[in-house]
């Protein structure tokens, strides 16, 4: 889909379907653009005297047209109240009128942009929600599909942004920026979606190097004999009963090169995790392709990064594994040493997780970077506690999770803190060796107990640790997310950088913080 903003008329506009939001304004009941009124006769304002409902928040009602106008159809599309419209609902609007169109194999569309007079909604923002909206709404996963007579692959190939009454060249430039978020977020969504028989380690490794030649990011991949060399055992460990064999991906990029401040992104790059001897049942395993959407989403992040040119220095660190059963499987009571050189007994080969990243936070803090943060689909108690629409965030700095949560209001793409508070320390302790990789019986508190086992191995770096578990992959979906792989939590996270920027002394003040605590 190729999105662009132009000054054209909406009457005039030579599209298949011109999308016009509704609105309901205090005292001036519902407000339809006044030209779209007029060149159908009137019959919008008919329609809606007769159904208000026309005006909800979601609703679409389409008139089909006989001339007077240039597009095919228009679609009514319901924005709720206007004092109330956030970028969200131009996301949504934008979402459904994309896939509407596409259901109905149209080729073309025109979304009409009005003023809003919200502070929050600048003229740029909105042009970036409608972009993102746009795209993301016309995704569909559907490389595996044989196109047929009765299915054929429909795409809309054209949707035009019509800015009314507000400054196009603000709208192009929050378009642009939101065209290239979507993008990366789809980039993302689609490595997710493809199966692991295609995903595997080997593929991420080519995508890392596709990326590094493309946006000139340096790139060291480690194979298994430098894996053991430097002593990565936990990461080998889970792999061993795969016959792909395991890797781990360093991409780096250099947006502030005068500074040597380095933020690492640390993601989950289980390519598939079948449980490993802890078997997953029938039912907990279909959808584990998933289990690589942390090393995706770092990958798109990073790319986003360079493409937006952000101003900073960004490491991603992906572990690439899969989790699998064969007679070289880790098992359950095996003792692994770290790189740290921690011990760890294996209570469970399925929380295979916490493990190859505990190597790869090791090596991300070697780097002494201002700030790791680790996105992993790590426990399925995350989903039980936040479900699918909640990305659960734990730190060992609170004033990051509040601006996670802060990004996460603004993008929708909700993020929630989860305490750890010390009492939670003695659940990872072993028995027999430094630490375990299972929490307390019965999954109490598992989310927080897995968080706790990573903690030992980022010494006392800055880090945020995302799971993600529920809102990577989706069973529901919502206007612009399909079910299946969602590129989450791309632009959260990417709002979350965009703070650290405008706002550095967040991460000062906290050293701060630390240091006086030291001192007590
Ligand atoms: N990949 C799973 C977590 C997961 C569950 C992701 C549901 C997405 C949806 C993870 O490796 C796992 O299996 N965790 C175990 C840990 C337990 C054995 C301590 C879990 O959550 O059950
Ligand atoms: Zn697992
Ligand atoms: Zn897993």
């Amino acid at each position: 889909m190729k999105v662009s903003v132009q000054k054209t008329d909406p009457i005039k506009a030579k599209v298949d379907v011109l999308v016009a939001p509704i609105f309901k304004e205090k005292n001036k009941g519902i407000i339809i653009p006044a030209a779209v009124n007029r060149a159908l006769k009137g019959l919008p304002q008919k329609l809606i005297k007769e159904k208000p409902k026309v005006a909800d928040e979601g609703s679409q009602n389409i008139l089909y047209t006989t001339g007077g106008i240039g597009a095919k159809a228009v679609l009514l599309a319901g924005a709720g109240e206007k004092e109330k419209v956030s970028a969200n609902t131009i996301r949504k609007i934008a979402g459904s009128a994309a896939r509407t169109v596409k259901a109905k194999q149209y080729s073309s569309l025109a979304l009409i942009l009005p003023k809003l007079d919200s502070k929050d909604l600048t003229a740029d923002a909105i042009g970036q929600a409608a972009a993102e909206g746009l795209l993301l709404g016309d995704y569909s996963f559907d490389e595996y599909k044989t196109p047929s007579k009765e299915n054929p692959k429909t795409t809309v190939k054209e949707a035009l942004i019509l800015p009314d009454g507000l400054p196009v060249e603000s709208v192009q430039k929050g378009a642009k920026k939101g065209a290239l978020i979507a993008q990366n977020v789809i980039l993302a969504r689609d490595l997710v979606n493809r199966p692991a028989n295609v995903v595997n380690p080997a593929y991420m490794v080519d995508v890392a190097r596709n990326l590094a030649k493309k946006h000139r990011f340096s790139l060291t991949v480690w194979d298994q004999t430098k894996l053991k060399q430097e002593k990565m055992n936990t990461l080998l460990a889970v792999a061993q009963g795969s016959v792909n064999k395991p890797y781990l991906v360093m991409l780096e990029y250099k947006g502030n090169p005068k500074s040597k401040d380095l933020y690492a992104v640390v993601g989950k790059g289980v390519c598939f995790d079948s449980g490993g001897l802890n078997i997953k049942p029938t039912g907990y395993m279909e959808n584990m392709k998933d289990d690589m959407s942390g090393a995706a989403a770092s990958y798109a992040l990073i790319a986003l990064a360079a493409e937006l040119k952000l101003p900073m220095n960004l490491l991603v660190v992906a572990p690439l594994v899969e989790n699998s059963v064969d007679g070289g499987s880790y098992r359950p009571s095996d003792i692994i040493k770290s790189a740290s050189g921690k011990t760890i007994e294996i209570g469970n080969t399925d929380a295979e997780g916490r493990l190859i990243l505990a190597d790869a936070l090791f090596v991300a803090s070697k780097r002494k970077p201002k700030l790791i943060v680790d996105i992993a689909t790590l426990t399925g108690a995350c989903v039980v506690a936040l479900g699918e629409v909640i990305v659960g965030v734990m730190t060992n700095r609170d004033a990051l999770a509040k601006e996670l949560v802060d990004a996460g209001l603004e993008t929708r793409e909700l993020a929630w803190q989860l305490p750890m508070f010390s009492e939670f320390d003695e659940a990872v302790k072993g028995d027999i060796t430094d630490i375990k990789n299972t929490g307390w019986s019965k999954g109490e508190a598992g989310t927080i107990t897995a968080a706790v086992f990573l903690r030992h191995f980022i010494g006392n770096t800055p880090w945020v640790h995302l799971d993600i578990a529920g809102p990577a992959y989706v069973s529901r979906g919502n206007a612009y997310t399909p079910k299946g792989g969602t590129g989450a939590p791309v632009r959260l996270m990417l709002r979350f950088l965009e703070k650290l920027i405008e706002k550095p002394e967040i991460l000062a003040k906290e050293k701060k913080k630390e240091e006086s605590k030291k001192g007590e």
